[in-house]
């Protein structure tokens, strides 16, 4: 396995895009290293408050089964229940590895609140960090995210937050990019002209 890459940062921007199904098992060794960069992030009071549960191989069944049985619950319909619970149970499959990245909710407020930012931006560097070696990746989030039976499986408390459901391979296997990324923002420029005409 080799994931060399000279791609620089901003090349990694602008060229990363979601691959949501892949192939090719990905190393402990790579995704320590990813996480260990990706964790770099800013993170005010350095609280650290992120914690990821890498759930590869056959875990990803047990996921699968878990997500499958709490999604169909509430459903009356024997075949419609059991058609729900086994399309479910397939998603943890479409990529070799999932990472789950989860935060916890501080009691402050305005820590968790900046937490919740921080842990957003080290899932954005661990995308980028992925891509920048040639991997392909996708946020995923969707109701599995606050299940508590998926929580317990993955080790967390019921109050910890489920930020990405991080799909990884070493191959895609679909095409990304389709999406129109020319994004609209809006730009305040507030300079010194507008401090003169205001
Ligand atoms: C908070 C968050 C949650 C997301 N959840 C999902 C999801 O559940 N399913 C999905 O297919 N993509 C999800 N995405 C990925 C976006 O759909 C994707 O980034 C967007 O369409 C732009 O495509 P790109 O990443 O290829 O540029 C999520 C992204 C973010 C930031």
């Amino acid at each position: 396995m080799s994931y060399e890459s000279s791609m620089d940062t901003l090349e990694a921007i602008r060229t990363r895009r979601s691959v949501g199904l892949s192939q090719g098992d990905v190393s402990r060794e790579t995704i320590a290293e990813l996480i260990e960069t990706a964790t770099l992030a800013p993170n005010h009071k350095l609280t650290q408050p992120w914690k990821f549960t890498v759930v590869k191989g056959a875990a990803r069944e047990r996921l699968g089964e878990v997500w499958g049985r709490e999604a169909a619950a509430a459903i009356a319909d024997p075949a419609k229940r059991t058609a729900m619970m086994e399309g479910e149970a397939k998603k943890p499959l479409r990529a070799p590895v999932v990472v789950v990245v989860s935060t916890r909710t501080d009691a402050n407020a305005v820590t968790a609140e900046e937490d919740f930012a921080a842990t957003a931006a080290v899932v954005q560097n661990f995308l980028l960090a992925a891509h920048a070696k040639g991997l392909s990746a996708a946020w995923k989030t969707g109701k599995i995210t606050s299940s508590p039976g998926v929580k317990h499986f993955l080790g967390l408390d019921t109050s910890d937050r489920i930020i990405a459901m991080v799909y990884l391979g070493a191959q895609g296997t679909e095409v990304p990019g389709s999406r129109d990324r020319r994004v609209r923002t809006t730009i305040t420029w507030l300079d010194e002209l507008a401090l003169t005409t205001a």
